[in-house]
């Protein structure tokens, strides 16, 4: 489907226009069409080529009451290629226009793929500004493991989850985590109604319409993954942890009570992860407490993960505040490297323990390695499937391997070279790929290069090896 204004020209006639346009400029500014997806193993058509996006400006207004989503995304990008045309991700909705610099664009839309044909070609290393208007009433999608991701419904409203590839449910972009950008999200909801999103609320207005406007602004690079919006009739706390990190949660009335003493830990577990990984990266942390039954996982969506109803163990919010320094801040490069998040992640929930009187990270390696589940509640949920570097298939990226037998590499790496040279790494690691994105191959060269040892053995056996480690 082909829309917009512009008349439409034949083969021939482009071409002998193409031709014109290439003599009157020596011909050295042809752009041409960006790539359609980043070939990533699990997931190849997420992302898109030829372009890196700097700044999401996301204005939307949502009403629970007919779920309706009306968006304006304005992306700015540059561009890593002369641009004939170039795609953005985006799965269902209705495209009423798209604007490039100003001027209007034609556009097609092909599954989840939207392409943009600028009026001009964008010239390699341009800054250019891409305006999307969209309306519909989201859908989520399911993904190969069965569970459910994007635009979530509830009984009283919504929330945008994204991991790996939801987000193009609720808004265009660069759907990878290898292009990752700062984001200006502003969201309209009927009066009575919250709406949350990613970093800090710069504003927060009442309409004459009866509308509320939030204005919620995030500086550091988020991979889109990690972008949320939420919307519903939440209680909202704020604080701050004993460093100054502004703490802001929003919590579903009825999981307030059951919420309570889990979340009044963030900001100690906020200090302690300092202390541990290195400065918190973020200028803000926090939570989202979803009513029961809206979403079946936590995610830990930049700067304030979101819980599928009151976080019932205190492990679960140190996981996902720990991804905001393993996964939020250093990202991976593909969706292979995802045991780079879970690994981290669950390896500082051992670390929690190990430093809270609980079992120590060797006692969780041991009580997986024997099945013992009173020591870790996840020994039998089959850490030895698959290797974490290599999962079979897309249905496996948030597979026990991932997470356990991940965390199980970080102690192997630990057995191997000692305390000192260990933190050094876990704190070097966050420290010099701050704010990046990182591959397996990274890691394996940065711990060696790093600790001084040759880990080959570690990398074979535990992290590529298909049989069970003894
Ligand atoms: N990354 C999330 C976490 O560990 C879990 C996401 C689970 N997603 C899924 N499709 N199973 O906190
Ligand atoms: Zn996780």
């Amino acid at each position: 489907m082909e829309h917009r204004a512009l008349p439409r020209l034949a083969a021939p006639a482009v071409a002998a226009l193409l031709a014109v346009t290439t003599a009157c400029t020596g011909g050295t500014v042809q752009g041409r069409p960006g790539a359609s997806g980043l070939r990533d193993p699990y997931f190849p058509k997420a992302g898109n080529g030829g372009y890196q996006v700097e700044h999401y400006a996301l204005d939307l207004d949502y009403d629970p009451a007919d779920g309706v989503l009306h968006g304006r995304a304005v992306i700015t990008a540059r561009a890593e290629q002369g641009l004939s045309s170039f795609n953005l991700d985006l799965s269902g909705l209705h495209v009423e226009g798209v604007d490039v610099d100003g001027e209007g664009a034609r556009f097609n839309r092909t599954g989840n793929e939207l392409t943009v044909r600028p009026a001009d070609d964008v010239k390699k290393g341009r800054v250019f500004r891409t305006e999307v208007v969209y309306s519909g009433r989201p859908k989520a999608l399911t993904d190969a493991d069965g569970s459910r991701e994007g635009w979530i419904t509830g009984e009283a409203g919504a929330v945008g989850v994204g991991e790996p590839v939801g987000s193009m449910t609720w808004f265009p972009g660069n759907h990878h985590p290898s292009d990752k950008a700062a984001y200006d999200i502003t969201i309209r909801v009927p009066r009575g109604y919250e709406a949350v999103s990613n970093g800090e609320l710069r504003f927060r207005t009442e309409g004459a319409d009866g509308r509320t406007q939030f204005a919620w602004h995030s500086p550091e690079p988020m991979a889109s993954y990690l972008a949320t919006a939420v919307v519903g009739p939440y209680k909202v706390t704020t604080g701050r942890t004993p460093s100054g990190v502004a703490v802001y949660n929003a919590v579903s009335p009825e999981e307030a009570a059951a919420s309570e003493p889990t979340l009044a830990r963030l900001p100690e577990m906020v200090e302690w992860g300092s202390g541990r990984f290195g400065p918190y990266p973020f200028g803000t942390a926090g939570a989202v407490v979803l009513p029961a039954g809206t979403l079946a996982y936590a995610l830990e969506t930049q700067t304030k993960p979101v819980y599928p109803g009151a976080p019932g163990d205190e492990s679960l919010v140190l996981h996902e505040l720990a991804h905001q320094w393993f996964g939020n801040s250093v990202s991976p490069k593909s969706w292979k490297d995802m045991w780079l998040n879970e690994g981290f992640a669950t390896y500082a929930e051992w670390l929690w323990d190990e430093d809270h009187g609980g079992p120590t990270a060797q006692e969780h390696f041991d009580a997986l390695l024997a099945g013992d589940t009173d020591v870790d509640e996840a020994a039998d949920a089959g850490w030895d499937a698959f290797p974490p570097a290599d999962p079979p298939g897309p249905e496996d990226i948030s597979a026990s391997p991932v997470y356990q037998r991940g965390a199980m590499v970080l102690q192997r790496i630990r057995q191997e070279v000692g305390d000192e040279k260990f933190f050094g790494l876990v704190r070097g690691w966050a420290a010099d790929h701050r704010h990046g994105n990182a591959s397996t191959a990274d890691f394996t060269a940065y711990a060696e290069e790093r600790t001084g040892h040759d880990l080959k053995k570690v990398w074979d056996v535990w992290l590529y090896g298909k049989a069970r480690p003894k």
